[in-house]
């Protein structure tokens, strides 16, 4: 070893010790900082940061390094894997009621189909319902063409958010429909408090809130079996706001993210999946019931508040009363005539 692999290796030695302090510093501060700034800051060489920052990249850490500006530490993006996903399904639970037994093997109670890119995953199961069985789960890294209620845009950039469509055949009459709609409200709700431990609410009928910000929509879409009446499929589709950068610049009033750039890991977006997943199969299970009414009702934040109702070409004040075991709302105009809404074209607004 000659005297130069000699100060190599005690900056290797530096580096390792180093590097927390660098993440640190890279953590803290929202723009680039130079090799010279972190040189300065930790009171090392240049080449010790650039041995940390290798150390880093290592561990998975995705720093870019732009010349004459600095480093940069990217925020965890990663794809979802279907495999983190049944991790963290089996985690949940040790011997799932729901998977079926035949023989020695297990039949897997969901399908998931992972795509990069994707115009709606509403669409896409609707395009391809023949071939999907009952709780396909589509998931998109990306929506270019993301739907929501009453033909708005859903903004749906690269690993920002969750982009999920599950099919379902349900044997329900159709004046059931409205519950599943609820039942998934209710257990997105469920899945943001066990990975956040923040207390999301409901706004009527399908849109879930937290700080009176709008963080996931819902838009359940179904098709009628032509010959026997009957539901022949189910689409739910759930788009969250994971993290801030999923935000439309001119929703950034009404709209906010469960993580941002210090708290985002990509772990969560599967662990998320495989929680609303699980509550969500479980809680349809009592859909004939009714048995999470009480929970949507609770959670149900609108109630006593004012709103603006919006209808297809009009629009009025009321104070919503109360809601129905059919989740229609029951609402005062300021006139005192009592109005009963169903979800079809209503939409509402807070704080009018
Ligand atoms: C709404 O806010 O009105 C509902 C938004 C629903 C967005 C989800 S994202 C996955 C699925 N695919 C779509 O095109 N829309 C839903």
């Amino acid at each position: 070893m000659n005297l130069l692999d000699n100060y190599f290796f005690v900056d290797i030695l530096v580096a390792m010790k180093l590097k927390d302090r660098v993440l640190q510093i890279l953590k803290e501060e929202d723009k680039a900082v130079s090799g010279n700034a972190l040189a300065n800051r930790c009171a090392v060489s240049r080449n010790a940061i650039w041995l940390a920052i290798e150390e880093l990249r290592k561990d998975g850490y995705k720093i870019e390094s732009k010349k004459n500006v600095g480093y940069k530490l990217q925020v965890d993006f990663a794809p979802i894997l279907e495999e983190e996903i049944w991790q963290s399904l089996d985690k949940l639970v040790q011997d799932r009621s729901s998977i079926k037994k035949i023989g020695q093997q297990q039949e897997k109670d969901f399908t998931f189909i992972l795509l990069e890119s994707v115009d709606s995953t509403n669409t896409y199961c609707k395009q391809h319902a023949s071939q999907l069985a009952d709780w396909t789960v589509v998931l998109a890294e990306e929506q270019t063409a993301g739907r929501g209620r009453q033909n708005r845009v859903f903004h749906s950039p690269k690993y920002a958010g969750v982009y999920m469509s599950i099919l379902l055949r349900p044997q329900i009459e159709l004046q059931l429909l409205p519950r599943i709609t609820a039942c998934a409200a209710v257990a997105v709700c469920k899945a943001i408090e066990k990975l956040t431990e923040q207390k999301p609410q409901i706004k009527w009928v399908n849109d879930v809130f937290l700080q009176e910000k709008k963080v996931v929509g819902i838009l359940t879409e179904s098709t009628m079996q032509i010959e026997q009446g009957g539901i022949d499929f189910v689409v739910v589709g759930i788009g969250v706001n994971f993290y801030a950068k999923s935000i439309a610049e001119n929703l950034q009033e009404i709209a906010t993210a469960l993580f941002d750039d210090s708290n985002f890991k990509a772990e969560y977006r599967p662990q998320f999946v495989a929680y609303f997943l699980d509550f969500f199969r479980k809680a349809l299970g009592g859909l004939k019931e009714n048995s999470f009414f009480t929970e949507y009702k609770g959670r149900l934040f609108i109630l006593g508040r004012k709103v603006r109702v919006l209808l297809q070409n009009t629009s009025f004040l009321a104070t919503v009363k109360d809601i129905n075991e059919n989740y229609n709302l029951l609402v005062e105009l300021e006139s005192g005539e009592q109005k009963t809404l169903t979800a079809g074209e209503v939409s509402l607004k807070l704080d009018v």
